[in-house]
């Protein structure tokens, strides 16, 4: 029985965790003015959300955040490895906010974690990857009826309340937060592209420089990654189902072909599709001695692991987080992070700088939709406009960066249409 204060692995990390929280929230200035603001107005006092977010540093800021507003918050994580335990523990130690998650839970003990979030009777929900919003709707329609809408952080959870839409099951609206511009333009590009380096390098310590990357996918994520690899020397090659997305990718530089035609020639390898399968058994079985496959795209099928497996005699932890393959064929491939989405899992997540805009979003989010209450048709929504800029602005205004500004003369000409040459 999982007490309602959380479940989180030790206690005793709080003070670790709290320490950690603190040095992100210096990275947070967006995320803590509008603390500053909620903790004067409340505008969420007394409203049950549950959250089912990575339980990262700058998760906690924006729990922390909503806590200010008056949110009655719960939390559980999005995926069974991207949870720090520390921040867990922190949360339920040092901000009172009940969290259920703990690094490495197998399955059951993560849909456990979720119907504990759900047990809150939440009013309003935040996803990253829609697992709660799928829970509801599949296993506890009873509580659909509280509910006055939700927010998703990312692409893979907005494709499927989309799907949801279409087949008209969706119960209630929900903001995609991902839409933001100040969202997915930082966060998935500049954010995906450094923390999935990162995760690569922490747990195996490669050298980029000179080595083949194979990025598959050239959404933002895929050109971040594709960006930071470049930048640290890689030869970076790119493969692509939409052929704009293709020609982005030829005219940025990379070398672009079918990940068959990518296989022997890579030495690392990151998805970053959204699909499933992309890195599949007859990919696996081209592989190089030593290749090394990893995920940073939301779940972890984008990497055929059973066919890893099946082709296997074997496998052994190579370093954490770093599982070799001995393949039939007498190779060995390194799988990371067990192809959980890699930059969570083997590393810390994107950094405080750029979640701070995510945050932003997903706080504003919250108060526009309780402040927009039973108003919205269950579809999916985006924050509007001046709400995406005024978190622009601010984040400008935190670099200390000023920027020009429309003259009247400028406005004018821009709402006409009779002046020409
Ligand atoms: N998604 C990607 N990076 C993250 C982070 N640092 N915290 C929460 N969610 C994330």
């Amino acid at each position: 029985m999982i007490s309602t204060n959380g479940d989180v692995k030790d206690i005793a990390l709080a003070p670790r965790g709290k320490a950690r929280i603190d040095w992100a929230a210096r990275d947070m200035p967006v995320l803590r003015l509008i603390r500053a603001r909620f903790a004067k107005e409340r505008p969420l006092e007394g409203v049950r959300m549950a959250g089912c977010l990575h339980i990262t540093t700058e998760t906690a800021n924006l729990a922390i955040t909503l806590k200010a507003a008056g949110a009655d918050l719960v939390l559980c994580a999005s995926n069974p490895l991207s949870t720090q335990d520390d921040v867990a523990a922190s949360l339920v130690v040092n901000e009172g906010i009940p969290t259920f998650a703990i690094k490495g839970e197998d399955e059951q003990t993560y849909y456990r974690h979720i119907h504990a979030a759900l047990d809150h009777r939440p009013q309003m929900t935040m996803d990253d990857g829609c697992d709660l919003v799928t829970a509801l709707h599949k296993d506890r329609p009873d509580l659909i009826e509280n509910i006055v809408g939700g927010m998703e952080e990312t692409t893979t959870g907005v494709i499927r309340l989309y799907n949801m839409v279409r087949e008209g099951a969706l119960r209630f609206p929900v903001l995609a937060v991902n839409e933001s511009d100040t969202k997915h333009l930082f966060d998935n590009r500049y954010g995906t592209g450094q923390s999935t380096l990162d995760a690569i390098i922490r747990s195996t310590n490669v050298l980029l420089a000179g080595r083949t990357i194979v990025v598959a996918g050239y959404g933002w994520c895929g050109k971040g990654v594709a960006s930071r690899a470049k930048g640290m020397g890689a030869n970076v090659i790119v493969t692509e189902v939409d052929p704009i997305r293709a020609i982005e990718a030829v005219m940025d530089g990379f070398r672009v072909m079918p990940l068959l035609d990518a296989a022997p020639i890579g030495d690392i390898f990151i998805t970053v599709t959204g699909d499933i399968n992309v890195i599949d058994r007859h990919h696996i079985e081209r592989l190089k001695d030593g290749a090394i496959i990893a995920n940073s795209g939301h779940f972890n099928d984008e990497i055929n692991i059973t066919a890893l497996k099946e082709l296997s005699t074997g496998h052994f932890t190579a370093r954490d987080f770093v599982e070799g393959y001995t393949l039939r064929n007498g190779h060995t491939v390194f799988l990371l992070a067990e192809g959980r989405l890699v930059n969570l899992s083997a590393a810390e997540g994107h950094p405080a700088s750029v979640m701070d805009m995510s945050f932003a979003n997903q706080a504003l989010g919250s108060e526009y939709m309780w402040q927009h209450a039973g108003e919205f048709p269950p579809q999916v929504l985006t924050l509007p406009a001046a709400l995406d800029r005024e978190i622009a602005y601010l984040k400008l205004a935190s670099m200390g960066i000023n920027i020009d500004h429309l003259t009247a003369e400028q406005k004018k000409y821009l709402s006409e249409w009779e002046t020409g040459t």
